[in-house]
Formats: C-alpha cells, structure tokens, sequence
C-alpha cells in the first residue's frame, strides 16, 4: 500500500469516525434531553402533559369536535404516560411470578414484592404488623375480606349509610350489617355510631375513608378509637382517598391505628386493573380466604392440603403484573407531587364550582360552607331539570363528562334527596331518564380552575336545551331529577 492510500484511508476513517462522533453525540444529547424531561420533579403545573389522552377531541352532536373536559374521575381517572411507560418497560423482563426458574421469571417476582413495600410505606403501614394483598379492585377486595373474617351469619357488621354498596352488599349478603345514620348534611353520625357499638356486640366496622357523592372524609381514626374500645375491629374503603389525601394506618395512638385499608389502582392513574388490601398479618393468618388453588398453599397430599400465610393464601393464581407495576409508578407519582399540593387544588375547585352552582340557583348537595372536610366530589341537581337528560346533553353539548344517577350508593343518595324508603321500590325496573338521581362532578390532579369557569358557561345553555327538547317531547313519566 503507498503512503498516498494510507493518508486517504486514515483521513476516510478519521471523517468516519468524526461523523460516528457526531451522531453519537447528537443521540446522546436527544437521550438526555429526553431522560430529564422524563426526570423532571411532577407537578400540578405539569402534569398535564402526562395525562393520556387529554387533548383526544371528542364529538358533539353538532359534529363538530372539542376536547373533553373530564369531571368523572371519582369513578376512574385516565391514564398517566410514565405509567403506560414503566408497564411497557417493565414488561421487557415479565416471567413467572413467584412460581419458575428464570431471570424474567426472579425479576418480575422481585418488583412484585418491591410494590408490596412501595404500598404498605404508601399508607403508612408497619410492616412487621401489616401485609399487602393484591386484588383486582377495592369490590374485590372488601369482598375477599368478608369472606374471610365473616365467620358466622350472626356476626355484627356496623357500617354507616354513607357507603358505597362494595362496602355494604358483601357484609348484607353474609351477616347481620347495622348501620350508623348521617345527619342532615349528610356526615356519619359519630354519636350514633359510638351508641351503636356499645348496644351491640359488634365484630367490625366498615367505613369509607372519602364519599364518592359528597366527598365527605370521615374521621377514620376517631371510629379506630371507638372500635377498639368496643372489642371490634375498623375496615377502610379507600377507593375514594388514595388519589387525593395521604392516608395513613398508623393513628396517633395504638388505638386509633386501622386494622384492614382497600383501594383501587383504575382511580389513581393506572387503568390496568388491580389495588391492594392492607390487613393485619396476625389477623389474616386465622382466616380463610374466599378463592383457593395455585399459590394459596405450603403443600398438598392426596388427601391433605395446608395454605400458606397472607398475602399468598389470599391470591390464588398467577397475578397481575401491569397493574401491579402500573400501581407502584401511580404511588410514585402522587407522592411527589405532594397531597398537601392535592388538596389544596382540589379545594379551590371545589370553592369555585360551588359558588358558580349556587350562583346559578343549582341545589348542591353536602355541606357547602365548610368545605374542608370534603374531597374533589361535587353533586348537584337543577330542580328543574332532569338530571339524567341533563348530564347527556352536557356531554354531547360541551363534551363534559359527568356521572349522573346514585352512584352506586344508593341508600345514601335517597337520603340527600329525600326520596323515603317507601318509594325507593317503586323504582325497581325502572331505567334512566325515569329514576330520581344526581349529577356528579368529580375532579383529578390535572382539572383546572378554567374548565371550572367552561363547565360553569356549559351548564345554564345545557338546561335550556333540555328545557326545550322536553317541551316537544316530554317524559312519559312524572318528572324526577
Ligand atoms: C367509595 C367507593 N368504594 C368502593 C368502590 C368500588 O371501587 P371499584 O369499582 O374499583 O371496585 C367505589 C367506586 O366508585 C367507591 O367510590
């Protein structure tokens, strides 16, 4: 080779590797731009930008499109992207769980088991005291509990009329359930609930953390306290708290601590199914779980079997691993950006959207003064109006999303109508429009104050439209809300 070829070649290599260099670098510096985009603290003033589908237009029956205001995050929230993300991510090493021999099949394993940690911190739970059971859903898993701390049909179950029917109808269905009222503003009754447990020799008590119709945050601490001193023990319903305060197991005294604590991950931005029950292990171990097969047990003979402890007694089969990581990533995000940050946000919207209803000459349910007992849940009705046609055409109006009706809370919802329960049977078989019913707004981390104000705009020329699509066809049933 002569000199001449060599110098060319090593100039070629060198412009080779220049441009390698280069591309190098520039993907190096788009990588780092996008890992501190994906690190960047979240926040309420961003969070936003990481809420799935948030700009998707929806259609209005005029045809033409919008972006959806969604007020319907009490019954599920949407999906967070760095969810979506650490699922797809993680499902790069998915095996196994708990069962074979490889290196997805030991990593999957391990998050499981990381999550399980990440969960009992999340609520403050002890973990020399306290186990993680993974369920679908909190109905799931007040039912797996009922199942298994039920042990006679004459046990006594006091829970309140405020409950959603997943933490009544398991305890109905199983054992004698008492109930302790809510006062005219709709609150528990706290006296009464105390009256309850000292006439009655009650085995637990079942409340819910937050009210999915008013929002209301019950004092669950205060009812520990009551429980214990009366030889029960207190169950939570989490479903309506985890997105919105921080909760913790641990009262301020033992007395107070919480014994069992449920939720939902599809209400706290991630939608692929699962939540946990946090229980006490020494309580669990006595119990028999509601499913058994693979997983449940220490070891099986022909004719002999013996179950392990909680959680695997209380998980039969394989679980699920998405919404097991997708939970984990939901518990992350939520507590950086901080529920103090929470719950003053939702506070203002609350204020907001309140006085704009009231202003409006709305009926809104629950206390509207203080409000500081009361989570981003807001029902109303127009007196007026039927709320079932209402909410529809708020929806194909102004692409706002609503839920109307009683919220699978039935009992609680005639009360703040005043519907007696004379009547309530009247309405069996009876479909929407023709059943009495609320509408509720219910608000997420990323709703914003002006939402509020095109929500507040929306309503009074959604009533009138209803107001005249009822004039030319109206209901062939007494008007209800
Ligand atoms: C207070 C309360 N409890 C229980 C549930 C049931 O939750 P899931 O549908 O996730 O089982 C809900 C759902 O809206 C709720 O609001």
């Amino acid at each position: 080779m002569t000199n001449t070829k060599i110098i060319k070649r090593k100039h070629t290599t060198r412009l080779i590797g220049l441009i390698c260099a280069g591309i190098i670098g520039l993907t190096a510096a788009s990588q780092a731009a996008q890992t501190s985009k994906a690190a960047q603290p979240y926040t309420l003033d961003n969070i936003r930008n990481y809420i799935v589908g948030i700009d998707e237009p929806v259609e209005l029956e005029d045809g033409t499109k919008t972006t959806a205001i969604n007020f319907d995050n009490a019954a599920t929230t949407p999906a967070l992207q760095p969810v979506v993300d650490e699922v797809t991510e993680k499902l790069k090493m998915y095996g196994a769980i708990g069962r074979s021999v490889s290196q997805k099949a030991s990593y999957s394993t391990d998050v499981c088991s990381e999550v399980r940690g990440k969960v009992l911190d999340f609520v403050n739970a002890d973990k020399d005291k306290y186990t993680c059971i993974y369920v679908n859903n909190t109905t799931d898993g007040l039912n797996k509990l009922a199942s298994a701390l039920v042990t006679d049909k004459s046990d006594i179950i006091l829970t309140t009329r405020m409950e959603h029917h997943s933490n009544d109808l398991p305890w109905r269905e199983r054992c004698q359930v008492i109930y302790a009222e809510v006062d005219e503003l709709g609150r528990v009754r706290y006296d009464e609930l105390e009256e309850k447990l000292k006439t009655n020799k009650v085995k637990y008590v079942s409340v819910t953390a937050a009210s999915n119709v008013t929002g209301y945050v019950t004092d669950v601490h205060r009812i520990a306290a009551m429980a214990h001193q009366y030889g029960a023990m207190i169950i939570v319903d989490g479903a309506q708290i985890v997105a919105h305060r921080a909760f913790s197991m641990a009262g301020e005294t033992p007395e107070e601590d919480i014994d069992f604590f449920v939720f939902s991950a599809h209400k706290m931005y991630s939608p692929f199914g699962g939540g946990a029950v946090v229980g006490r292990t020494d309580v669990l171990k006595d119990h028999m779980p509601q499913m058994y097969g693979g997983g449940t047990i220490d070891i099986v003979s022909d004719y002999k079997q013996v179950y392990t402890t909680a959680p695997g007694k209380y998980e039969p089969g394989s679980p699920n691993y998405p919404g097991i990581v997708g939970l984990g990533k939901a518990i992350d995000i939520l507590r950086e950006i901080g529920f103090d940050k929470i719950q003053e946000h939702e506070q203002a919207l609350n204020r907001k959207l309140i006085d704009g209803l009231l202003d409006l000459g709305m009926k809104v349910y629950g206390d509207t003064q203080d409000i500081s007992d009361r989570v981003g849940v807001v029902t109303f009705n127009d007196e007026h109006t039927n709320s079932a046609l209402l909410a529809g055409k708020l929806s194909r109006m102004g692409g706002v999303a609503t839920r109307r009706g009683a919220f699978c809370s039935h009992p609680y919802v005639w009360r703040l109508l005043g519907v007696s329960d004379d009547t309530v049977m009247t309405y069996e078989g009876c479909a929407e429009p023709k059943t009495p019913g609320m509408i509720r707004v219910s608000f997420g981390i990323y709703n914003t104050e002006e939402e509020v104000d095109r929500f507040l705009e929306i309503l009074p020329k959604a009533i009138e439209e209803v107001k005249q699509d009822l004039a030319k066809n109206p209901l062939d049933a007494p008007e209800e809300y």
